[in-house]
């Protein structure tokens, strides 16, 4: 299925691309005829695309991003992934201004700038595109040391589909895909093991994610087959938003 070439004729620009989740989508768009510009505030080793700097916070960062890939790819850009995040752990008690500033102004506010970008310079080319936002399952479920993640989430499925409302009459879709846990071993965000072993059980399809599945799912919403989906987000979880496993049954 990867080796379609779905995206031919397509340029894509994926944040957070030095990540677990954010490298897999640059792969598959890559594998499916796509030219990707891959960005992130982190170089990565290896990388089967151009790569970027980007700061999604700072709006000077990302329109720079933008002239750049427009200038590495020949035109503007009609695919964006947004994947930049941050999920950092910091119970409400002791957590400072500058760790909620931190985690809103990376997965909210960073979000909000690199889809304005997107979006002014495909209405002004006159041309359809898509917008995929990875958001995750903290967005409706709260959990102890994510106040300022889940809160971030949350405000992003909103972003979603308001972006999808402001620009459908101009044939921008916008999607989001809320993962559920994903093992990706990353240096930005780390999990301690207890945390880890702990989620994992509680997962119905009795497995981490990958970074692959929610690949593929942002892929399926970025081809033409989803053109009448906007302002949807689907859950790839393996179940785990379906209910909870925890409890036995009621009955003696
Ligand atoms: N891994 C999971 O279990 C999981 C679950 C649900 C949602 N998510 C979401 O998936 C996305 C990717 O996360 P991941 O698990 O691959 O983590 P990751 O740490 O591997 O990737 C995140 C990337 O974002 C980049 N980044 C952080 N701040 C940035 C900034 N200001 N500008 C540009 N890039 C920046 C980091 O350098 C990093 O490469 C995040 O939005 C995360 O919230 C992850």
């Amino acid at each position: 299925m990867e080796h379609t070439l779905d995206f031919a004729g397509h340029r894509a620009l994926v944040t957070g691309a030095t990540g677990g989740i954010g490298a897999a989508i640059v792969d598959i768009l890559t594998a499916r005829g796509a030219p990707v510009v891959a960005c992130d505030a982190r170089k990565a080793e290896a990388t089967s695309s151009w790569f970027v700097l980007l700061n999604v916070r700072d709006q000077a960062s990302v329109i720079q991003a933008f002239d750049r890939a427009e200038n590495l790819l020949g035109g503007v850009c009609d695919i964006l992934v947004n994947a930049a995040g941050l999920y950092p752990s910091d119970p409400l008690i002791e957590m400072t201004e500058e760790a909620w500033d931190r985690v809103l102004d990376t997965n909210l506010k960073g979000a909000f700038l690199t889809s304005q970008q997107f979006c002014r310079r495909l209405v002004a080319a006159d041309r359809a595109g898509c917008i995929v936002n990875i958001t995750s399952g903290s967005a409706d479920r709260a959990r102890v040391g994510a106040a300022h993640y889940s809160a971030s989430k949350a405000a992003l499925e909103m972003l979603t589909r308001s972006f999808a409302l402001e620009f459908a009459s101009q044939r921008i879709r916008v999607n989001a895909v809320s993962p559920g846990y994903v093992q990706v071993g990353s240096a930005v965000n780390p999990l301690s093991t207890a945390y880890v072993e702990a989620i994992t059980r509680t997962i119905p399809l009795a497995r981490a994610g990958t970074p692959r599945d929610v690949a593929r799912v942002v892929a399926f919403l970025c081809e033409d087959a989803s053109d009448w989906i906007t302002g949807a987000s689907y859950r790839v979880d393996g179940g785990s938003h379906a209910g909870t496993l925890a409890l036995p049954l009621s009955r003696d």
